[in-house]
Order: structure tokens, then sequence, then C-alpha cells
């Protein structure tokens, strides 16, 4: 497994996903997943999946060293003490002692940054989680989180996959020595009927989800597929021994359109 490295953070460069999946069926997911040689978990607060996903840990019987686990804070705890009795909440619900990520899920225009950033970076201090990061934030938002932060930020997760222009923003990450995560990285599940992926796939035995994955690692950002059937599990993590070459790469990033983006909120920040 590779890593994608910021500020002391060793991310593994694929991890699961786990929003919308709840319940029994989390757990198994995540165990199953953990098995299978995932060694890192994303979950969020308003996934309302945090204990089903720390009984996935558990049942496992892998580690917890081994695992890097993330959470996400929901934009309504930004208040400074609102932010630290929800992350010892989220701790509760997932059994743990730290998480190793914790990020803002959102960017939140109605409560300062730079006070819900202190909060965050106290929350590190505090041992809630190892290392923080953000959420859904554009390059003048995370220029603006760097410069007000106390502690580094480790991980800006966005959308990206092949249909999707991240540019900009991966720029932005890497002037900062910030890791980029790409969410919904399979579009949604939408990759598997593109031509252009599948054609690339069958060259090198593969399937179109797993070209997508290997053309996120393959520029040092790391993955979070989700999937609740236990053959794309290992499907997903399947993506280290191809290569796609310039040519390949430079197909798929030609797939990007002004339509790509598929996760948007009525309060989300004006993408760049
Ligand atoms: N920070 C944020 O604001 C944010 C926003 C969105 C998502 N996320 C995180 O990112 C994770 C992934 O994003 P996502 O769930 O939106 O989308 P995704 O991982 O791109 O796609 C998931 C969909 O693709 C299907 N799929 C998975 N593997 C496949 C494969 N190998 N071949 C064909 N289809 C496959 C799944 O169906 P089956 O289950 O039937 O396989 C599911 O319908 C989330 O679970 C969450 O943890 C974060």
């Amino acid at each position: 497994m590779l890593f994608v490295e910021a500020h002391g953070a060793k991310i593994p460069a694929i991890g699961l996903g786990t929003w919308e999946l709840s319940g029994n069926s989390c757990a198994r997911v995540v165990e199953q997943a953990l098995r299978l040689g995932y060694r890192h978990i994303d979950t969020a607060q308003i996934y309302e999946n945090e204990r089903d996903v720390g009984e996935g840990l558990r049942s496992s019987h892998i580690r917890r060293s081994e695992v890097f686990v993330t959470t996400k804070v929901w934009t309504t705890h930004f208040a400074p003490n609102d932010l630290l009795r929800s992350a010892k909440e989220s701790l509760v619900k997932l059994r743990l002692s730290e998480v190793d990520l914790l990020l803002l899920h959102w960017p939140n225009p109605h409560v300062p940054l730079a006070e819900t950033l202190g909060a965050l970076a106290h929350a590190r201090e505090l041992g809630i989680t190892r290392h923080i990061g953000v959420s859904n934030f554009t390059v003048a938002l995370l220029g603006q989180a760097v410069a007000a932060c106390p502690a580094p930020i480790v991980c800006n997760q966005v959308e990206y996959h092949p249909f999707l222009d991240q540019t900009k923003v991966k720029a932005a990450c890497a002037a900062h020595g910030v890791a980029m995560v790409a969410y919904s990285p399979i579009a949604k599940g939408q990759a598997k009927k593109d031509e252009v992926l599948t054609k690339i796939g069958a060259a090198h035995g593969k399937t179109a989800a797993q070209v997508c994955l290997r053309w996120l690692v393959q520029q040092n950002v790391a993955a979070i597929p989700r999937t609740s059937r236990i053959e794309r599990l290992s499907q997903n993590i399947d993506v280290f021994d191809f290569t796609l070459n310039d040519a390949e790469m430079s197909r798929i990033s030609a797939l990007a359109s002004p339509k790509g983006r598929l996760v948007n909120m009525a309060t989300a920040p004006e993408w760049d």
C-alpha cells in the first residue's frame, strides 16, 4: 500500500468511504475491508455510522495502530465548544481514544474560520486526533485556513474523479504541503459506464473503476471509494500492480467537463 504524506501524517492511498453505509451491514463491510488489506477508513458525524464503523474495526481484530481513521465535524458544531464536545462524542461512538484525522466537513461562513481552526488545533493538542484538516475548501479558503491555523493542516478532502477538473485545488494543496484526498473517486459509480476508462482498463486487465483509482494514486492523491459489495472491495484496492502511461493519464484527464461536479450543497463555497 502506498501512502500520501503531509506534515508527518501517512495516509494510506486507498481508503474505504462509508457514506450511506449504516448498521450491521456497515460494520461487516468495514470488517471485511480491513481483512482484505484496507488500512484507512473514512467516516463523519453526519453519516451517523461512527458506532458501526467502530464495531467493524473491533471485529476485524486488526491492531488499532495499523488503521488510519478519519472522521469529520459537521458544520453545526463549528463554534469552539461545540467542536470539542462533538469530537469527543465521535470518539465515544467509535469507541476509540483518538482518531488519526479530524476534518471540518464543509466550510461554514457563519462561524469565523480562525475560531473553528483554533478549536480544531486544540482537539489535536488534547489528543482527540493525531492530525487535522479540512474538506470542500477552495483555493482561497485553503489559503486562509493555512494562514489562520495554529497547527499544520494535513489534508483537504474534495470531490475528484476524471470528470471533474481539480487542477487548481491540487496545485494549492501541493503549494501548502497539504495532502489531497479524493471523495466520490469513481464518480459515484459512473466511471464504470465510461468507454475511455473501460478501454484503457482492458489494456491492463483492469476495470474502469480501477483505472479511475489508479489515475488518482499516480497523482499522489489518496482516494476513498465506497462499496458494499465484497468483490468490489477487493477490486478497489487492487490498483498497485499496474501503471498508466503519460498518454493514458492525459486521455483520462481530458474527460473532465464543466458539468462534472456531482456533490454540491446550497451553502457550498464558490468553486474554483
Ligand atoms: N467530504 C465530503 O463532503 C464527502 C462527500 C461525498 C463523499 N465523501 C466520502 O467519499 C466516499 C466515496 O464517495 P461516494 O460514496 O460519493 O462515491 P464513490 O465511491 O465514487 O462511488 C460509490 C458508488 O460506486 C459503486 N462502486 C463502488 N466500487 C465500484 C466498482 N469497483 N465498480 C463499479 N461500481 C462501484 C458503489 O456501488 P456498490 O455499493 O453497489 O458497489 C456506489 O454506488 C464516501 O463514502 C464518503 O466517505 C465525502
